[in-house]
């Protein structure tokens, strides 16, 4: 049995388990830390070890987190701490936990997850897995191979980043109802599928746990699913990048 670390960064907590890359499952329920204010790359950093350590962890680690991420360097942050532009997530995870540490973008991660082992497993065709949570994250695939760092929660709706006005956080902040909120993802959806026409949509994040109460009001041409492995998708798929 392969296993390897899987952690998952986000704006309110840090979470990891070991995964069995062979099934996807997590070996132990999943630990969490809140994440540390500011979440500057060493505090973070210090999360990644104290992780590593709770888990007695000695071998390779994934790390997803929410920036587009090259080769371990971040070059964006549209959500975390300004400090993170230009850092190298990997070198300094690396460095602090002791062991390898490998950073992918966190819808990347989810995708890589949910392509292997949830709503999209076998699909050779085209799919757009989104996480829908503070921002809006996106993972291209054709052939189960993945396009790295398509940062499509970018595209502007109505002269707005579409994450201002589709994510989970904006149906909160705007008080919307599912039929408001479903509107405003729709357009949004009608415009990506415009520019990529996938065969498979993918939703994700924590809002995929209610999706009945929206996908039925959304109107796509590609078939659109909510993802499978939930929170825990993040996770297993930063465990299936490390390795
Ligand atoms: C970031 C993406 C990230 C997404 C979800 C966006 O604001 O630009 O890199 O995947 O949020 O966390």
């Amino acid at each position: 049995m392969t296993t390897r670390l899987g952690i998952d960064i986000g704006g309110t907590g840090i979470k990891g388990a070991p995964v069995d890359l062979e099934t996807g499952t997590l070996l132990t329920p999943r630990e969490r830390i809140l994440t540390p204010k500011p979440a500057t790359p060493d505090a973070v950093a210090g999360v990644v070890a104290a992780l590593a350590k709770h888990f007695d962890w000695t071998d390779s680690i994934g790390a997803a987190f929410p920036a587009v991420v090259k080769s371990g360097l971040v070059h964006t942050a549209a959500n975390v701490d300004a400090s993170w532009v230009e850092t190298n997530a990997g070198e300094v995870f690396s460095r602090v936990a002791g062991v390898p540490v490998t950073v992918v973008n966190d819808a990347d991660a989810a995708g890589l997850a949910e392509v292997k082992f949830g709503a999209a497993k076998g699909r050779m065709d085209t799919v757009v897995m989104l996480t829908l949570g503070t921002g809006i994250g996106s993972a291209v695939f054709h052939n189960a191979e993945l396009v790295p760092n398509t940062e499509l929660g970018h595209l502007k709706i109505r002269g707005k980043d579409a994450e201002r006005r589709a994510s989970e956080i904006a149906r909160e902040r705007d008080k919307l109802t599912w039929k408001q909120w479903a509107k405003r993802l729709n357009e949004y959806l009608v415009h990506l599928e415009a520019l990529l026409w996938p065969d498979l949509i993918v939703i994700g994040g924590g809002i995929s746990k209610k999706s009945e109460k929206f996908l039925p009001l959304l109107k796509t041409t590609a078939e659109i699913v909510p993802a499978k492995l939930l929170n825990e998708a993040g996770i297993v798929g930063a465990a299936i990048a490390s390795s």
